[in-house]
């Protein structure tokens, strides 16, 4: 195993989806692939290995903000071969362009996280990308089922709790589409170690108008982000 997934070598696949919390690890497993079995139950972080359309396919909680996500994502990575990752998550709206449960690719994270300046010195603002191959196989794959994908950058926020509301409305002055808190230690991550990743949210609350997506509304917007990121892992 390494520090934080009780995997063994071999047992986690080299396409991984992360959503944030790992009780919908074990609901996306449960739901879409076959086979499904846990391969971790370290912290309460589950992950689990199965196929989807007979490629094998896990799914790895990855906790709440860039710390957390972090630890994740390098030890998948490093530790155990993962070559495509793919976050599966909610965000906030910052924009009217956006409505409730519609579907985001993160085509960039912009990040008030220390964790980059630290990475350069304070030197460089470096900018956290999507590969650009899981990205426009994601926009083809939501084209094929029917479902409109807004394609932009977004912001990984440190806290869910702000207290600068102002930044938002000029980040969205700016064309950021939506907030979350994970995205840019993925995007970081994954280039640093030569992965490909991707973020895909669903909008679960809209920053502007104060709407929010009943516990219901998410599961079923969920489930559609869920198999374009299937798709998306095994094309
Ligand atoms: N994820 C979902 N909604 C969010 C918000 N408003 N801020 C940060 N992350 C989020």
């Amino acid at each position: 195993m390494s520090t934080h997934i009780g995997a063994k070598p071999g047992e986690i696949a080299e396409r991984v989806l992360m959503p944030g919390d790992p009780l919908r690890a074990k609901w996306i497993a449960e739901t879409y692939l076959e086979d499904a079995t846990c391969y971790s139950t370290v912290r309460g972080m589950l992950g689990f290995t199965g196929r989807w359309n007979g490629v094998e396919v896990s799914v790895q909680g990855s906790g709440m903000g860039i710390p957390s996500a972090s630890i994740y994502a390098h030890e998948l990575i490093n530790e155990y071969g993962a070559k495509t990752l793919i976050r599966v998550g909610s965000c906030g709206a910052l924009t009217e362009d956006l409505q409730l449960r519609d579907v985001v690719a993160a085509i960039g994270s912009s990040t008030d996280s220390n964790m980059n300046r630290m990475r350069f010195d304070g030197l460089i603002d470096y900018a956290p990308v999507a590969d650009f191959g899981l990205l426009r196989t994601s926009v083809e794959v939501a084209e094929r089922r029917g479902i409109t994908v807004h394609v932009g950058p977004i912001l990984a926020a440190d806290a869910f709790y702000t207290d600068r509301p102002d930044l938002y409305d000029t980040l969205a002055d700016y064309g950021v589409l939506a907030v979350e808190m994970e995205s840019a230690a993925l995007y970081t991550i994954a280039a640093r170690f030569k992965a490909r990743a991707l973020t895909l949210l669903t909008v679960s609350d809209h920053i502007k108008t104060g709407e929010k997506t009943t516990a219901q509304e998410r599961e079923q917007t969920f489930g559609q982000m869920v198999e374009i990121a299937l798709d998306t892992a095994v094309t």
